[in-house]
C-alpha cells in the first residue's frame, strides 16, 4: 500500500482537491463508489483483486485501513479527505473501526467485475507464492 497526500487549494472559502486519472491517480478512472452510513462494529473488504487498483480516501470521518501484500501487513488510519491509499493489484484488504460519519471515495481502474474478486485468504495466499 502506498499514502498518497493530494494537493490541497485552500483559501477562506475552504479546500478543493481535484483528483485526475493517470495523474495524481496512477490509472485511469473507470468507476467510482462510495461507502457511506456505516456501521462502526461491520468491518468490510476481506477480499484481494487480481488485476483492479484501487484509491481510497475518507472524505469524512475516519476507517482504519488493513492491506497485506502476502509479505507483509500493514495497518493505516485514514482520516483525511487530503489523503488517500493506493491499493495494488492481489492485496488482500480489511477495513475496521469507521466512524458513523466516515464516507470512503474509492476510485476503481475497472469496472465492478466479481470474477476478479479473491475471496478466500487461503486462496490469496496461495497465489502471491507463486
Ligand atoms: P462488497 O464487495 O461486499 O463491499 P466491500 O468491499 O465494502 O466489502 O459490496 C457490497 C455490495 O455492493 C455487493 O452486493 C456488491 C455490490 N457492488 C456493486 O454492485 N458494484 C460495485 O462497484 C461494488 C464495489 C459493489
Amino acid at each position: 500500500m502506498k499514502l498518497v497526500e493530494f494537493k490541497e487549494n485552500s483559501d477562506e472559502r475552504g479546500s478543493l482537491v481535484s483528483l485526475e486519472g493517470n495523474n495524481n491517480i496512477p490509472f485511469e478512472i473507470k468507476r467510482v463508489y462510495y461507502i457511506y452510513g456505516v456501521n462502526e462494529k461491520s468491518p468490510r473488504g476481506f477480499h484481494a483483486h487480481k488485476e483492479l487498483k484501487q484509491v481510497i480516501i475518507a472524505l469524512s470521518g475516519s476507517v482504519t485501513l488493513t492491506i497485506d501484500d502476502g509479505q507483509k501487513k500493514e495497518s493505516v488510519v485514514l482520516d483525511s479527505p487530503n489523503k488517500g491509499i493506493l491499493i495494488d493489484t492481489i492485496c488482500w484488504r480489511e477495513m475496521h473501526d469507521f466512524t458513523q460519519d466516515c464516507v470512503l471515495l474509492v476510485l476503481a481502474s475497472g469496472i465492478y467485475d466479481r470474477d476478479d474478486y479473491i475471496n478466500d485468504y487461503v486462496e490469496f495466499k496461495n497465489i502471491v507464492k507463486i
